[in-house]
């Protein structure tokens, strides 16, 4: 049996921009994932640093703090059966030019950097991201 999880999930300065909030959210909601907790928000650089920090050796690092606190995001906790998987393949491949028909990142994502959404890859992750966002 699979677990019931939590995951965080991250909709994009690019996809908030272009109103793809609500279409984002429906298909995690086919897909039998509940939006548990839900905020929009506009972090500053040192937060998204903060965010990214296991990113922080890519050459990429600086651009992707600059482009996630350069407008509004949507955060959410994501729950569901193995939702840390299912949030991932709903996503599909980082890069939207090879990602499956249907993920979200195929449907809207414009390029790897602004790639529509972001979900945590590990339970770890997932427990250092949802308390980053959501503090009790
Ligand atoms: P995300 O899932 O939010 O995690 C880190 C982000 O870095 C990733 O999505 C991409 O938007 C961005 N990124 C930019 N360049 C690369 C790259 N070469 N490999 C992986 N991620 C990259």
């Amino acid at each position: 049996m699979s677990e019931v999880e939590q995951t965080l999930s991250i909709i994009k300065p690019d996809a908030v921009e272009r109103n793809l909030v609500e279409q984002i959210k429906e298909i995690f909601i086919r897909n039998n994932l509940i939006i548990k907790n839900t905020k929009k928000i506009i972090l500053s650089k040192d937060e998204a640093a903060e965010f990214y920090k296991v990113h922080q050796s890519k050459p990429f690092y600086d651009r992707l703090c600059s482009y996630l606190s350069s407008g509004p995001i949507v955060v959410m906790i994501l729950e569901g059966k193995s939702a840390i998987l299912e949030n991932r393949r709903i996503m599909g491949a980082t890069d939207p030019k090879n990602a499956e028909p249907n993920t979200i990142r195929k449907l809207y994502g414009l390029s790897i950097d602004k790639n529509s959404v972001h979900g945590s890859d590990s339970v770890d992750n997932a427990k250092k991201e949802i308390n980053f966002f959501f503090k009790n």
